[in-house]
């Protein structure tokens, strides 16, 4: 098996790599390297202001969605069939930034394809804005020598094209004369006035970008999966994070009426950066309650992986996954405090990149950036810089190294806020890179009617391993 970032430097792609992988000449020539820096970026994304700051026209936007859906005449509560027997299938975080990032996934993901049923993307299939003429580049041709269904779970950057790409390439639905219902009042008229509309291609266009690849049978933005001995359930948390009452209600039903074991996709993860989002307080109510069975809550919208395994009151652990390394820029890791919660504890926290490997990779690109060679901090300096703040051992074997003071005062200059105050909140986007080591990931899930197996796959971008991507986490549940 190969090393992992958690057993060797190699295995994390600071060593033994030779560069990019084959991956690279699949990048489209056109593709240019999505900046979240670039004004244009931002002014498309202007959609999540408008929603956070006037008005939010995702809930009415999605009942008319799903009314639509229903009028097909699909099953009224979403749920799709897929395996009767054991069930295996893939999860893709976060991906569409059609860039390398995206592209350098791949060939791991195809590599673990095996005997795999389908996938899902879970939140964020399109950056910056879901439009529905940008799924050639950031979903049909990087995934068309996966062929497999692939099912999506929309994330915020979906809902700024009011969804028309998702629900057309993932649900075949369209409905492109639909205004969006803003209402009345000062403030919902800045809100329309100002919303971005995306612009649908001709219709034989669009038939050209899907080419061969059939319909996934996903009817509307929140589904049920019945995989076998699973029922995988995935919710719309639209812009800001909330589902609607109509939503809420189908979730509970889906979830009570069916007595298999579940996990639940979402594009807003439950516990993330060493916090419990109280913002799901209504989603976890329902994932905890014993009658429901949930065995594991996995969600995208932060770039990297976290697994938070939960003891709960009634003596039950559940798996909360975040998993959103899929292809888009990175978020870091260096900047989650140690774990120290109600039902877990930092020694049975994971994450990957390791918090060191996440603070080494951003300051060599503070030191490039900023033109400061003394910022960069080596893997094994940042590890231990990292496991001397927290209080911790280093995760890979052998000594921490010495810290000269250059090395501290690097260290101080590169962590010293948390992460999601001022500047800091948008450091990941501005540091963006398509070079290894990338430190993307993927989950294979595999289900038996006995047990769950998960498995997270690192990403170096690397060309050693791009066919055999190192498992950097891999747990099982037993299911009874
Ligand atoms: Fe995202």
């Amino acid at each position: 098996m190969a090393p992992s970032s958690r057993t060797s430097t190699a295995g994390a792609g600071w060593e033994a790599c030779s560069g990019c992988g084959a991956w690279k000449t699949d990048v489209p020539d056109d593709a240019k390297p999505l900046s979240w820096l670039r004004p244009a970026t931002l002014w498309r994304s202007r959609n999540d202001v408008i929603a956070r700051r006037f008005h939010d026209p995702v809930d009415a936007a999605r009942m008319r969605w799903v009314r639509l859906a229903r009028a097909q005449g699909c099953d009224p509560d979403f749920v799709v069939e897929r395996a009767s027997g054991d069930s295996s299938f893939l999860v893709i975080g976060d991906p569409g930034e059609g860039d390398d990032s995206q592209y350098a996934v791949v060939p791991g993901l195809l590599s673990q394809a095996e005997g795999v049923d389908f996938a899902v993307i879970c939140s964020d299939l399109i950056y910056p804005t879901g439009d529905i003429g940008d799924y050639e580049g950031r979903f049909y041709n990087p995934y068309r020598k996966l062929h497999v269904p692939i099912f999506g779970v929309p994330g915020n950057h979906d809902w700024y094209d009011g969804l028309h790409g998702f629900m057309h390439h993932i649900c075949g639905l369209d409905d492109p004369d639909a205004p969006l219902d803003f209402g009345s009042g000062v403030r919902r008229w800045i809100a329309s006035r100002t919303w971005r509309h995306s612009v649908r291609p001709a219709d034989d266009a669009l038939a050209a970008m899907r080419g061969d690849r059939e319909p996934c049978g996903q009817p509307g933005p929140y589904v049920a999966i019945d995989a076998g001995p699973l029922r995988i359930v995935t919710i719309d948390t639209g812009i800001q994070g909330g589902i609607d009452a109509e939503q809420a209600a189908w979730l509970e039903r889906v979830s009570l009426a069916d007595p298999r074991p579940k996990v639940l996709l979402t594009g807003k993860p439950i516990y993330v950066d060493g916090e419990y989002k109280a913002q799901q307080a209504a989603v976890d109510r329902i994932v905890t309650d014993p009658r429901a069975n949930y065995v594991a809550a996995i969600g995208g919208d932060i770039h990297n992986y976290q697994r938070y395994p939960v003891k709960l009151p009634d003596g039950r652990t559940l798996q909360y996954v975040v998993s959103g390394g899929g292809g888009a820029f990175m978020h870091a890791t260096h900047q989650i405090p140690v774990v120290d919660l109600p039902g877990v504890k930092e020694r049975d926290f994971r994450c990957y990149p390791l918090r060191g490997d996440s603070l080494a990779r951003y300051s060599q690109l503070y030191a490039k950036k900023l033109r400061q060679k003394w910022l960069e901090l080596s893997p094994d300096e940042a590890s231990s810089y990292m496991a001397g703040q927290l209080e911790l051992d280093t995760t890979r074997p052998g000594k921490p190294v010495p810290l000269s003071r250059r090395a501290r005062l690097a260290g101080t200059a590169i962590q010293p806020l948390p992460a999601g105050r001022g500047f800091q909140r948008f450091v990941s986007e501005a540091f963006d890179w398509n070079d290894p080591p990338m430190f993307k990931s993927f989950l294979r899930i595999d289900a038996t009617a006995s047990e769950l197996r998960v498995r997270c796959f690192g990403v170096s971008g690397c060309l050693e391993s791009e066919h055999a991507p190192p498992v950097e986490d891999d747990f099982t549940i037993p299911l009874n």
